[in-house]
Formats: C-alpha cells, sequence, structure tokens
C-alpha cells in the first residue's frame, strides 16, 4: 500500500516533470542569443553558432525550380547558412490570404542540404522604397499613405517610386500581421529543427532624397514635442549615449524636453534640395573626409530613426510573440561620397542613431552594417559599441573580413552579397569558411574572452605587435607563397624575402588571421598569408623556441595533424610562417 502510494506519487511527480522538460529542452534549442565575456553569441541548438553565409540576390527564392543549381554551389562552398529574402507581396497576394509555398520549398530544401536559413522580410521597405508590399497595399494610397519630400512632392529615383510613410497604424499594423503570420508558420514548420536561424525586419530603412518624410502627418509629429519615452532614455543613460549623438543633443544645451528642434538643433529647410552624392567637388576635401561620420541636420534624421524604430518595433513585436527567435534591422551606411541624411536613408540604424533605436525598439536584438566599405574594422567597432551584438548580414566576399570579425569583433555571422550570381565564390573565402566551420567550437568557446584575437595586414604594412597570453606576437606580411630565408635573431621587423614559390597573383592577398593562446605556451593560428614571432612577457629565459609546429584539421571537433613541420618549413626551427588557409598548432618553449 505504502509503496503503491509512492509508486503513484512518483509517476505524479514524473507527470509534471515531463512537459516541463520537454518545454524547457525545446526552448533550450531555439535559436536564441546569450552573452559570454563582452560577446553575444547566437546559440542553436544549445551550442553557440557561427553564420558562415551569403546573401542571394533579392529575387533569387521567388521560384523554388531556379534555385536548383544555387543550393550545391552554397555547399560545395562551405556556407552553413543562406539568407533569403520573403517577399510580402508573394506572402500575402490578397489581405488576410497567405502563401507559404516558397518558404516551405526553401526550408525543405535547406534541410536537405544540411544548411541554415535566415529570412529576409521583404515587408514595407526595401533600400529605402517600397516595392516589395501586395499590389493591395501599393493602390490603396488612402488606407497606406506615402511619404513626402522637399516641397510635397513624393520620391522619386528613376520615375515616380512610391515610399511608404512610418506614420500610418494602418500600414504599420498590415505589416506587422503579415510578418506575424509568418513568424506563426515558421514556428510550426521549424520549431523543433530550427533550420530558421534568425530574422531581417525590412530591409535598409529610411528616407532619400530628402532628410525626413514631410507628409501632413510627419510634419505634425515634427512640430510636436520629442516622446517622453525617448527623453526619459536619454536621460537615463547619459553618460553612454553614442558620442556623436550626445553631442548634438550637448550642443543644443541638454534640454530635458521640447520639439524635435529644439532638443536637437534645427531641421533642414524643405526648399533646400540635397544633391544624389556629397562629392569633394562639393564640399572641398577636408569637409569630405570628416563629415561622413556626423550628423547633418540632426533633428530631421533622429526624428526619422525614432518612426522607423516604432513602427519596427510593433512589427517585430507582433513576430516575437508568434516565434521568439533573434530578429536584426539591416543600415545602408552613410559615406565618404553619401554624407548626408537622404543620400543614405535618412532615419535608418546607423551607428550615429544606435540611442534611438534603443529607445524605441528595445525588442530588436541586432543593429547591423551592410558593411561594403573598405572601412572594414571601424564599422565594426562602430557597430559593437554598447554591447550592440555584430551581424554582417551584407558585405563582399574578402575573406580577411571573416577572419577578423569572428576572431577580434566576435560577429555571429558573414555574408557576401549576390552569393549566387554568375561569379564563382573566391576559392579564399570558401577555404576561410571551412577553415572556421571546423574551427566553430574553438572560435566559439574563446569569443568574448582575452585568449582570441585576429589581424590583419597588407602588403607593405609595418609588423603589428599582438599581446597574446604569455607572448607577445610579432607579425609581419608575408603574402601568399612565401620562400622562407632565414633571419639573424632579432630582425623580426625586417619583412621575410620574396620568394622563388610560382608567381604571386596580381592582387596581393591581404593576409589575415584568428589567433587563439589555447595554453602557457600554446596557440592555434588560423588564416594566413604572415610569419609570426614570439617574445616573452613574463618573467624567465627570454629566448623562445618553436617546440611542436604541426599544420592540421579539426575533425569533428579533434585535432588531426596532418604535416609536422620543421626543417626547410621552418628554416630549421627558426621561423615561423603561417600560410594562406592553414591551421597551425604551435607549442613554444623557453631557454636562456
Ligand atoms: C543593398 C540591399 O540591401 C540589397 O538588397 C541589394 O539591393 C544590394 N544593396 C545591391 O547592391
Amino acid at each position: 500500500m505504502r509503496n503503491g502510494r509512492l509508486f503513484l506519487a512518483g509517476l505524479a511527480i514524473l507527470g509534471a516533470c515531463l512537459p516541463g522538460l520537454s518545454r524547457a529542452q525545446t526552448e533550450g534549442g531555439v535559436p536564441h542569443l546569450a552573452k559570454q565575456g563582452n560577446a553575444t553569441q547566437l546559440v542553436v541548438d544549445g551550442k553557440p553558432f557561427l553564420i558562415l553565409s551569403g546573401e542571394l540576390s533579392n529575387n533569387a527564392a521567388t521560384a523554388l525550380e531556379p534555385m536548383e543549381p544555387i543550393w550545391p554551389k552554397l555547399v560545395s562552398n562551405n556556407l552553413n547558412t543562406a539568407l533569403v529574402g520573403v517577399s510580402w507581396a508573394q506572402f500575402e497576394p490578397d489581405e488576410g490570404r497567405f502563401n507559404y509555398t516558397l518558404v516551405d520549398g526553401v526550408i525543405a530544401k535547406a534541410r536537405e542540404n544540411h544548411m541554415h536559413i535566415v529570412f529576409l522580410w521583404f515587408g514595407c521597405w526595401k533600400n529605402g522604397t517600397s516595392s516589395y508590399p501586395p499590389y493591395w497595399v501599393k493602390k490603396d494610397y488612402e488606407r497606406f499613405p506615402r511619404i513626402q519630400v522637399g516641397e510635397g512632392k513624393t520620391v522619386s529615383i528613376s520615375g515616380p517610386v512610391e515610399v511608404l510613410s512610418t506614420l500610418s497604424d494602418a500600414t504599420r499594423d498590415a505589416d506587422a500581421r503579415a510578418f506575424a503570420a509568418l513568424m506563426r508558420h515558421i514556428k510550426e514548420v521549424d520549431g523543433k529543427q530550427h533550420t530558421v536561424l534568425m530574422m531581417q525586419v525590412e530591409n535598409e530603412v529610411g528616407v532619400l532624397r530628402d532628410t525626413r518624410d514631410r507628409s501632413p502627418a510627419a510634419n505634425r509629429a515634427f512640430a510636436g514635442q520629442v516622446p517622453a519615452e525617448l527623453m526619459d532614455y536619454m536621460q537615463a543613460h547619459k553618460d553612454t549615449l553614442i558620442p556623436e549623438f550626445r553631442e548634438v543633443w550637448a550642443a543644443n544645451g541638454y534640454k530635458k524636453s521640447g520639439t524635435w528642434e529644439e532638443v536637437f538643433g534645427p531641421g533642414k529647410p524643405a526648399s533646400l534640395e540635397i544633391p544624389v552624392q556629397t562629392t569633394v567637388s562639393l564640399l572641398g576635401p577636408l569637409e569630405h573626409q570628416n563629415s561622413w561620420q556626423q550628423l547633418h541636420w540632426p533633428s530631421d534624421e533622429i526624428f526619422m530613426a525614432w518612426h522607423y524604430a516604432r513602427f519596427l518595433e510593433k512589427v517585430v513585436e507582433a513576430g516575437k510573440a508568434a516565434y521568439d527567435i533573434p530578429m536584426y534591422v539591416n543600415a545602408w551606411l552613410q559615406q565618404p561620397n553619401h554624407a548626408w541624411p537622404g543620400t543614405y536613408p535618412s532615419g535608418g540604424p546607423l551607428p550615429q542613431v544606435h540611442d534611438v533605436w534603443r529607445a524605441g525598439a528595445p525588442k530588436i536584438d541586432i543593429l547591423a552594417p551592410d558593411l561594403y566599405l573598405e572601412y572594414f574594422d571601424s564599422v565594426c567597432e562602430r557597430f559593437t559599441r554598447n554591447g550592440n551584438p555584430l551581424f554582417i548580414p551584407e558585405t563582399s566576399t574578402n575573406s580577411a573580413n571573416v577572419l577578423v570579425a569572428a576572431g577580434k569583433y566576435n560577429t555571429i555571422g558573414f555574408s557576401p552579397f549576390g552569393i549566387d550570381g554568375n561569379r564563382p565564390i573566391p576559392p579564399e573565402l570558401a577555404a576561410t569558411y571551412g577553415i572556421l566551420n571546423q574551427m566553430m567550437p574553438m572560435v566559439m568557446a574563446n569569443q568574448g574572452t582575452a585568449k582570441m584575437t585576429a589581424v590583419r595586414l597588407s602588403q607593405g604594412d609595418p609588423p603589428k605587435r599582438v599581446k597574446l597570453g604569455n607572448y607577445t606576437l610579432t607579425l609581419t606580411y608575408t603574402g601568399r607563397n612565401m620562400h622562407i630565408a632565414p633571419q639573424p635573431k632579432g630582425q623580426v621587423d625586417a619583412p621575410p624575402q620574396p620568394g622563388v614559390g610560382p608567381a604571386a597573383p596580381e592582387t596581393p592577398l591581404e593576409a589575415a588571421a584568428i589567433l587563439i593562446a589555447t595554453g602557457p605556451d600554446e596557440y592555434y593560428f588560423a588564416g594566413g598569408g604572415m610569419r609570426i614571432d614570439f617574445t616573452p612577457n613574463t618573467p624567465g629565459p627570454q629566448n623562445v623556441g618553436l617546440g611542436d609546429v604541426q599544420q592540421g584539421n579539426f575533425v569533428d571537433g579533434k585535432w588531426v595533424v596532418t604535416r609536422q613541420i620543421a626543417g626547410d618549413d621552418d628554416a630549421q626551427g627558426e621561423i615561423l610562417i603561417l600560410r594562406p588557409s592553414t591551421i597551425l598548432r604551435v607549442t613554444l618553449y623557453r631557454f636562456p
């Protein structure tokens, strides 16, 4: 009897636990963001995941059959994820009628190819404009009002192109309903399998051809007070606000309330036309050089950032209520020839207005750069301020950049644009993705810690010194195919002699490597095109010898040596060269 009661009680506990347990397991596996040190990582099925991706051209997945030859291209070049657009027009051709065929087809094909997907929701805006909303939205300009620019015109890039205004609850709610339906469906078909990792919400939002929307509703809001939510956020974060933004507030007297122009200074007069480009001939060399990282007519850009953020917050909120996976918005960046708001989309999630986005749209997880600029590292720095996680949804195929982004800036992912195009994917990128796929557990275990960093070197750069673990590493550019000429000790600053190997390619390789200190005298290096020398930075004997130098691969997370390096390959134990696209494990010893 007693045992029977215990048995029943046990069953009851088991019954109470099982649903809880399975819920916890499902929730733990759902893609989400987690902090590790100063990094934020994407965690999928309980493990940190590095998205090694490419973004498909805008309409690549508007039919399934033409996608067939694309999948093998992605797989054979070591991509583990594809960024794929979903057009609102195709998803909701008639109001309230949703078509899941393409989304399901893309998920099925991704699974067949052991790949993941990040979907891009092309809703109200794509590159600032509104070409992806359904016909029933486009033709109803009364229910879904458009922006106005200049003195009452609609935006025109190459002919009349209409752009939906953020200042409409009807537009916002229609977009949010469709996005929620999409997320509900993704949860239904993928809530357990997690093929879909994240969502991009809209694409490169912001006003073009003018600094702000000048429709009647927008003008009324612009004449009103800065919303209390934004003012409160600014007061609460006064000491940590993005400097460019705080300067604007300071310049106008740190006001605690007021209209947009009282708090942030004058906007641009409607009658003042802006050019399409801010070239040197227009600005002069000094202004051209300086003006592309500053706010111009700040109240206009800040006003637009607030309204895009508030609109997208509602869309994201509706989507997350259906299925809560990480969601990001992407920015078309300000740049030297596009320095003024309106020459780039004004109000997008650019670094100078990140605080406005954080205040207006706290549910958005990541503010992401579409990073085509040559100033790759400084954009990464501006996009990781105040803990913003880095994700690069659009960029070029430069393989050095993915190493730097993953090893130094703790990126969640990297994704060159137009990866499905006719041009082949550069072999260096495929090889680097291969290396990073192998090393993912080690790289992710070290993101956000002081044990890992990355360096980049171009031909002609002086050597770089990096303190890492118990040694200072001196890194010298070698490029491809270096023949090692031994050099006297102590002359590590002199670049090694150009080699007698195969002819160098026409474009010199940009060298880059991830450097990881895995023990007091042990390192892993991945990438290449450089020589590495070591100086101890702890007390003890000051001469450093190369112990084991192993080239190899990680197979199922285990280090497998493919070549043990000594003799001619390391100048009789004196010079360590990390050749392009290789992984080395190196141990060191010290002697008097
Ligand atoms: C940036 C956009 O976000 C992409 O969708 C695409 O239009 C590219 N520009 C084209 O270069």
